[in-house]
């Protein structure tokens, strides 16, 4: 565990705070810590379980979209500030950021 420090709201709307260490990945530390229901297909872009919304004070924070993630959240129709958590590797500018879960159950 690290000392990034990561503000994510659950689908409840329970508030958590996980810490990560550079070059974990973003979906695992959900998963782990937050929602054990994310990411059923390991980070291959299939699945679309991993998704988060990012605050839109922090959009410029993550890393940016690749062309497969685009191409995955345009086939999940998803709102703007969506990302796929797990095409986030952590990095230490990330440390304060503000997610929330947004998984479609
Ligand atoms: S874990 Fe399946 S799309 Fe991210």
């Amino acid at each position: 565990m690290g000392d990034i420090g990561i503000h994510v709201t659950d689908q409840q709307g329970q508030r958590h705070q996980v810490n990560a260490a550079p070059g974990d990945n973003l979906m695992e530390v959900l998963r782990d810590n937050v929602d054990v229901l994310m990411g059923i297909c390991g980070g291959m872009l299939s699945c679309g379980t991993c998704l988060i919304r990012c605050e839109e004070k922090h959009s410029g924070t993550l890393p940016a979209v690749s062309d497969d993630e685009a191409e995955m959240l345009d086939a999940l129709e998803v709102a703007q500030g969506c990302r796929l958590s797990c095409q986030i590797e952590i990095e230490p500018s990330l440390d304060g950021i503000e997610l929330t879960l947004a998984r479609e159950d």
